[in-house]
C-alpha cells in the first residue's frame, strides 16, 4: 500500500530513534486534534452529523482493532459507555473475523487503526459490510483500505508514525474516541478544556524523561520478565504498557488487572521481579495499594506510577492530575519511555524489533 509521507516530516532530526521523536510529538498531536475537532467556542466540528446520528441510533457499539489500536479501544470503551450510555464491546479483529459474536439488533462498528491496512481488521470490515451493518474507521492513514471501505472515516492526524512500536497513534486514538463519545453523548465535561490541560501535563512528563531512563535501568537491567498491573483504566493501559516493553526490549512482560494477581500470577513473583503498578483511579486505589503490598511482601521490586492526588511518599513517579478518564493519556508516556530506555540499555534497535512489521497486511 501507499503512504503519503513528506520527507521533511519523517526526518529523525535531533533524535536517535523515531520512537523517541514520536513520543515527543504526542503533545503536538493532542493540540492538533483539539484544534481540528473543536471550534473557538468549544463546539465540535469536522465530524459529519451522520456519524453522530449513526452512533446514537445504535443499541451497541463494537470497536474492532489489532495490537496497540485494540488497546486504545479498551480505553475508548469507557468513554462511549460513560458519555453515550451505549453498551460498547471491544474486539480483537483476528478473533472477530472467524468467531463472530452474537450481535445486537442495531450494531455500529468502529474500526481503529494506525495504518488502515491491517488485514485482520479488513476481513472483519468485509464481513460486516456484507451483513449490511454501518461502520466508521478512525485511522492515521487516510485513503487507506479501512477508511475507504467503511461508511465513514475520521483522521487521527498524528503525522507519519515510523517506529514499529506505536506511540502517538495510541494517544491520538484515545483523544478521537473521547471527542466522538463526547459529541454523541451528553456529558457536562468541558472536553476541549480538559484535553488542553492533559496536553500541557503530557509535556510536563515528557520533559522529565531522564527519570524514566533511571527507572528502566534500575528496575529492568538483568531481568527477563516483568509485570504491569492496575485496575479499571489503569488495567487497560497496563496491557499496552506491557506490549510496549516486551515488543522492543524482548523482556517477557505481562500486563493485567491487578485483582487477578491472587488467582495465579502472584506465584511468579520472586526476589527482585519488576512489577510496575499504575495507580490513577481513585475508586480502586486502595485495592491496588493492597495488591502492591502483597507482591512487595513476596520480594517484588515495585515501581509505582501514581496520580498526584493518590500518591504516597515512595512512589517512583507522580503524574500530574487531570480528569481521571483522561489519565491514560498521561500514564502511557512513562510506559513508552521505560520501554524505550530499557531497549537502549540492551543495545537493541528500538525502531525495528525483530520479527515485527509496522503494518501487517496478511492474516
Ligand atoms: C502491527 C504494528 C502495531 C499495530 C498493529 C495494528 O502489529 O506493529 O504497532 O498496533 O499492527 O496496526 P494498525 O495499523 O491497524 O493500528
Amino acid at each position: 500500500f501507499h503512504l503519503d509521507i513528506d520527507a521533511s516530516e519523517t526526518d529523525k532530526g535531533i533524535y536517535p530513534y523515531y520512537m523517541l521523536k514520536e513520543i515527543d510529538e504526542q503533545v503536538v498531536v493532542a493540540h492538533t486534534l483539539a484544534q481540528y475537532y473543536f471550534d473557538e467556542a468549544g463546539q465540535i466540528r469536522n465530524i459529519d452529523d451522520k456519524i453522530i446520528e449513526a452512533i446514537k441510533a445504535a443499541d451497541r457499539l463494537y470497536i474492532v482493532a489489532a495490537g496497540t489500536s485494540y488497546h486504545a479501544g479498551l480505553v475508548g470503551k469507557r468513554y462511549f459507555e460513560q458519555w453515550t450510555g451505549i453498551p460498547t464491546e471491544v474486539h480483537i479483529s483476528s478473533e472477530f473475523a472467524y468467531d463472530q459474536p452474537l450481535l445486537s439488533q442495531h450494531p455500529f462498528f468502529i474500526f481503529l487503526s494506525q495504518s488502515g491496512e491491517t488485514a485482520d481488521s479488513r476481513e472483519v470490515l468485509d464481513n460486516i459490510v456484507k451483513q449490511g451493518f454501518p461502520s466508521l474507521t478512525v485511522a492515521n492513514v487516510m485513503n487507506s483500505t479501512l477508511t475507504r471501505e467503511a461508511d465513514f472515516a475520521l483522521p487521527l492526524l498524528a503525522g507519519p508514525e515510523i517506529a514499529v512500536a506505536s506511540t502517538k497513534a495510541y494517544t491520538a486514538q484515545i483523544i478521537v474516541e473521547a471527542i466522538l463519545a463526547h459529541a454523541a453523548g451528553n456529558s457536562h465535561v468541558d472536553l476541549k478544556n480538559e484535553l488542553a490541560k492533559a496536553a500541557v501535563e503530557m509535556q510536563v512528563i515528557i520533559d522529565q524523561k531522564a527519570a524514566f531512563k533511571t527507572i528502566a535501568e534500575e528496575a529492568l537491567r538483568g531481568h527477563q520478565s516483568a509485570f504491569y498491573i492496575g485496575r479499571g483504566l489503569d488495567a487497560a493501559v497496563a496491557v499496552e504498557a506491557a506490549l510496549k516493553l516486551k515488543e522492543i526490549s524482548y523482556i517477557q512482560t505481562e500486563g493485567f488487572a491487578a485483582g487477578e494477581l491472587k488467582h495465579g500470577t502472584i506465584s511468579l513473583i520472586e526476589e527482585g521481579t519488576p512489577v510496575f503498578a499504575l495507580l490513577t483511579q481513585s475508586k480502586t486505589a486502595g485495592l491496588v495499594r493492597g495488591e502492591i503490598a502483597q507482591v512487595a511482601a513476596r520480594g517484588a521490586n515495585t515501581v509505582i506510577i501514581s496520580g498526584k492526588s493518590l500518591a504516597k511518599k515512595n512512589d517512583a513517579f507522580v503524574l500530574p492530575d487531570v480528569n481521571e478518564l483522561l489519565m491514560p493519556l498521561l500514564t502511557v508516556i512513562p510506559a513508552q519511555l521505560i520501554a524505550y530506555y530499557a531497549t537502549l540499555d540492551r543495545n537493541l534497535d528500538v525502531d525495528r524489533p525483530r520479527n515485527l512489521a509496522k503494518s501487517v497486511t496478511v492474516q
